[in-house]
């Protein structure tokens, strides 16, 4: 049976992750991060997908598209997180559909500009990991899998 399958949906400006702003996201790539999370998947008995939308709407349409294919998503909505109610209703949505989600920042959002404290996503997510960097994504991973009901499939 194949492995159950997690979506990883990065969010805007995390395209450019290596060189954006090192000094509070790391030099790691996204490349990296997927390759990372790719091998503990293997590990873990998960394939993941990943994606990077820069758009709300391509956010959202990848959400409301995860039905039926993937367990679970594993989302850093960068800095939509802060501003978008139409992506917290979207994983609302999918979440009443049987699909967890678990929410991940690099940094820690808590401890910097004050505009960044408020998550609008943290309340529909079922769990948060914060200010690890890029180890942030593979313990994101490993609580996600917590969260998924034993069996192969989708
Ligand atoms: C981020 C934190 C957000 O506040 C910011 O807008 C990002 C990245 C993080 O991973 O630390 O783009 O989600």
């Amino acid at each position: 049976m194949a492995p159950p399958a997690v979506l990883v949906i990065h969010g805007p400006n995390l395209n450019l992750l290596g060189r954006r702003e090192p000094e509070i996201y790391g030099r790691t790539t996204l490349a990296e991060i997927d390759a990372a999370l790719a091998a503990l998947g293997r590990e873990l008995g998960l394939r993941v997908e990943c994606v990077q939308h820069n758009g709300e709407g391509e956010i959202i349409t990848a959400i409301q598209q995860a039905e039926g294919r993937f367990r679970g998503i594993l989302i850093n909505a960068a800095g939509y997180t802060h501003t978008s109610v139409a992506v917290r209703d979207a994983l609302a949505a999918i979440g009443m559909l049987g699909v967890p989600a678990v929410e991940v920042h690099l940094s820690q959002p808590a401890a910097r500009e004050p505009f960044r404290h408020v998550s609008l996503l943290a309340g529909v997510c079922r769990g948060s990991v914060s200010g690890f960097g890029a180890a942030g994504y593979g313990i994101a991973l490993r609580g996600l899998a917590e969260l998924l009901p034993a069996g192969g499939g989708l």
